[in-house]
């Protein structure tokens, strides 16, 4: 029986109520998806807080970051943390490598750089009134969307009007990505495909609630299952094809469409995304498929 570890953290573990965060149950969701797939692939299942002590890691085959969804706020100790468990002889999947690749959204313009088609965007070490007119010229746009450099969950994400400029004093805290509002967001919705070792293994819609722009669960999100057209999974495909690095063991293609009908990426999850497995029967099996390959 080989074993994985399924890396969860403080918030998504079970336990006391309180301290679990509001998408807590897409963790149990993902672990009664999965548990049954492994166990029939001879792969035990153990899920374990990435932060627990080395010990706990001992005599694990391969770990998936499976929902470490608190990393975001010690990124170098998690980074520092897998780099041990791989140094141990575990197969950390994604892989250090990859994981300091995408912390950062800076990667969108190395996805960029390499052909694929991405979300329009300004980088900003700060933003204040004036790059917010320069971003509304530039763009030609009536609204923005100024966002994280490094980010989740839509935090400190803020959607501004033209015709209502914050104040002259106002400032942006963080590293600053700027784009224009794409207005799908609202009808067409979010596009997510979930490749697992660089195959298609579903596709589904991420619409908001009704007033609301951003997909996420905790702002009353609602997705349902996509079949995919051909054009569509090519250019979700194109994404993949364009990482600089061999396919990952999952990943999980956010896309967004322009005006002009393309699909554009707006984000390449391939740390520690939610991988839907409502929408994805097969998930769990593909997974075990692709781990005990890896294994071998
Ligand atoms: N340019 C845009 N046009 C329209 N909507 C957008 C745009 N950028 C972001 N959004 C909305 O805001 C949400 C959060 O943005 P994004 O996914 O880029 O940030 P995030 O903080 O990484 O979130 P998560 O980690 O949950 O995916 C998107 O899912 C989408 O609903
Ligand atoms: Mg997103």
């Amino acid at each position: 029986m080989r074993r994985i570890g399924f890396l969860a953290c403080e918030t998504t573990l079970p336990g006391d109520g309180d301290r679990r965060r509001g998408d807590a149950y897409e963790h149990d969701l993902m672990i009664a998806a999965l548990a049954p797939a492994f166990e029939t692939r001879g792969l035990e299942m153990d899920v374990i807080d990435w932060e627990a002590p080395l010990e706990d890691f001992e005599g694990l085959d391969l770990v998936m970051l499976g929902t470490a969804w608190n990393y975001q706020d010690k990124p170098d100790a998690f980074v520092a943390r897998l780099d041990t468990l791989a140094s141990r002889g575990i197969s950390v999947c994604n892989s250090p490598e990859v994981v300091r690749w995408n912390a950062t959204k800076t990667y969108l313009r190395d996805l960029a750089e390499r052909g694929a088609a991405t979300v329009p965007t300004l980088w900003r070490h700060s933003v204040s009134r004036y790059e917010l007119e320069e971003a509304f010229e530039h763009f030609d746009c009536e609204r923005l969307v100024v966002k994280r450099q490094v980010g989740a969950g839509a935090l400190d994400q803020e959607l501004i009007d033209r015709k209502a400029l914050p104040n002259p004093q106002w400032r942006y805290g963080h590293r600053a990505m700027i784009q224009p509002y794409l207005p799908a967001i609202a009808k067409e919705g979010e596009l997510s495909f979930i490749f697992i070792d660089g195959d298609l293994s579903h596709a589904l819609r991420k619409l908001p609630a009704d007033g609301d722009y951003r997909i996420q669960s905790l702002y009353g999100g609602t997705e349902t299952k996509l079949e995919p057209s051909p054009e569509e999974a090519c250019a979700a495909g194109a994404i993949v094809s364009a990482l600089p690095f061999d396919a990952p063991l999952y990943a999980r293609i956010d896309m967004l469409r322009a005006e002009d009908g393309a699909l554009m990426v707006m984000e390449a999850e391939l740390i520690e995304p939610y991988l839907y497995p409502e929408q994805g029967p097969d998930l769990g099996e593909r997974l075990a498929r692709a781990i005990a390959q890896r294994l071998d």
